[in-house]
């Protein structure tokens, strides 16, 4: 193949991920110094079909990126993708732009999408950004610890309020399906218990929990929930304080803060390795995989497996939170 007339487009799509900047700036950097053209597509698939096209020259033009939260691409959800009509234009659109191959930073549902367009005979592969860490195939996706970082400070601050007024605080945290967030940060910031889809329990149980933590003589508590989770956290809330188990509950919805802030040294180092790997992969003519974290490796996946299957949640670090509660 002959890399100096190729063209890589890269986009972004689904909900934006800190890192992403990051990883555009290293698909870029590589694909010049093998010589090929970079061109950004803006606003993910629905800039794909409308030809949202930005030609780099060169290196400089993704400067000063690695820090930067968001993406400089934008990123949308797009309905016309899903369509077939929509893939075929967007097909055209790239066809009309010469772009060769695409690199698709995204979700489980950019995943999707890059391999309806691989199967329609578009060399493509993937690199997941997520926060959910829901995308199989990979350990981590790009944005997952910058989102833990941003939960941990958050809790450790809201436990500084606890423990003053005595009360308990119910923590929502993103994930979407997954309770990976709500794990994760229930282990880091020492809760009482988590809720989370895959392993649902009971308001009683909950009430059971608290108050057996204020008995013992604890002057606060937290309960991580996370937004999938069976029971909504206003309500649970409102159900603890109706036990009277103790504390008084207060309840924090992070919500999008989750998703915003500069990138940790971790996503730099995942979403720089994880773009170079994918430009190397493409232009060696690869297609229809996704590049992903395994142990400290990068590694391959077929696109098809990636979407077929959801990355689990570890019930032994949903046993830890517990364990420790003490
Ligand atoms: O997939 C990332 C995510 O932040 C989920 O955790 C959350 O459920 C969803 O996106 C929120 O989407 P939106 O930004 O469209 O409100």
């Amino acid at each position: 193949m002959n890399k100096n007339n190729y063209t890589i487009g890269v986009l972004t799509s689904g909900g934006d991920a800190p890192g992403m900047n990051a990883c555009v700036r290293a698909i870029s950097r590589a694909g010049f110094m093998e010589g090929a053209n970079v061109v950004g597509v803006m606003n993910g698939y629905e800039g794909l079909i409308n030809g949202e096209f930005k030609n780099w020259r060169g290196a400089r033009d993704v400067g000063g990126l690695l820090r930067k939260g968001g993406t400089l691409l934008q990123t949308q959800r797009s309905e016309r993708f899903r369509t077939k009509k929509g893939q075929r234009e967007a097909i055209r659109s790239m066809n009309e732009a010469s772009i060769d191959g695409l690199i698709i930073i995204g979700g489980d549902g950019s995943l999707n999408g890059a391999h309806a367009l691989a199967e329609q005979g578009i060399k493509v592969v993937g690199i997941p950004a997520s926060i959910d860490n829901d995308v199989w195939g990979t350990d981590m996706a790009i944005g997952v610890d910058t989102a833990l970082n941003t939960i941990m400070e958050s809790v450790d601050k809201l436990r500084d309020t606890a423990s003053s007024h005595a009360r308990a605080f119910l923590v929502e945290t993103m994930g979407r399906d997954s309770g990976y967030l709500a794990v994760q940060a229930g282990i880091a910031c020492g809760a009482e218990i988590v809720l989370c889809p895959e392993f649902p329990t009971t308001v009683k149980n909950v009430a059971e929990i608290i108050e057996d933590a204020y008995k013992r003589g604890k002057n606060h508590a937290i309960i991580i929930v996370a937004e999938g989770a069976t029971i909504r956290t206003t309500e649970l809330a409102r159900k603890l304080d109706e036990l009277d188990v103790g504390f008084k509950t207060r309840v924090t919805i992070l919500g999008h803060i989750q998703r915003g802030g500069s990138p940790t040294s971790f996503d730099r180092h995942l979403a720089t390795r994880l773009g170079i790997r994918a430009v190397q992969v493409l232009l060696a003519g690869e297609s229809d995989t996704m590049v992903g974290l395994r142990g400290r490796d990068i590694t391959l996946a077929p696109l098809a497996d990636v979407i077929s299957h959801t990355r689990p949640v570890n019930m032994e670090y949903y046993n830890m939170v517990r364990m420790l509660a003490q």
